[in-house]
């Protein structure tokens, strides 16, 4: 499998090589920048809440940075449902970090400036995106 031209995905992919689940690492980076996050997951049964979010926040990121064919569009939706959990926006955008600062870690050297330049413009853009959904 060649690896993929989109530096976003191929970030991805390269993490998947590194780490079958992302989850644990992303929700322990997350406590750690941001404890109060930790209060606001239910007791019961939020490790399936904490992974389902995850996987769609990834696929919505991937398409945002892709062909857009609509996964993107969870994005938006979600800014107001947060909104709802008690989640700020600023807070929402900054799961986004999380994710980012989560591959760089495991990619460690071959976290290119091509990646990391593209996360940058993401980011960039997603907040643009959810400012103008929320
Ligand atoms: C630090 C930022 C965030 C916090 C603190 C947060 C918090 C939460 C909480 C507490 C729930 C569970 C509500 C429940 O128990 O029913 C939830 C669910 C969810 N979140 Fe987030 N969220 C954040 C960012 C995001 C982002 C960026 C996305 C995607 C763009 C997202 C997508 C979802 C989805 C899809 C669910 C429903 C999961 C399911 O039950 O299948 N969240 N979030």
């Amino acid at each position: 499998m060649g690896a993929s031209p989109n530096p976003i995905e191929n970030s991805f992919e390269i993490a998947a090589q590194r780490c079958a689940d992302l989850t644990p690492l992303v929700y322990q980076r997350l406590f750690e920048a941001h404890p109060e996050t930790q209060a606001m997951f239910r007791t019961q049964g939020s490790a399936l809440v904490k992974g389902s979010m995850l996987a769609l926040t990834i696929e919505a990121i991937l398409d945002f940075a892709g062909e857009r064919r609509g996964a993107f569009r969870l994005i938006g939706c979600e800014v107001s449902s947060h909104d709802g959990y008690g989640t700020p926006r600023e807070l929402f955008i900054a799961f986004f970090a999380i994710i980012r600062d989560t591959l760089r870690d495991l990619l460690g050297d071959e976290w290119s400036p091509e990646i990391a330049q593209a996360w940058d413009k993401l980011l960039l853009e997603i907040d643009a995106f959810a400012g103008i959904a929320a």
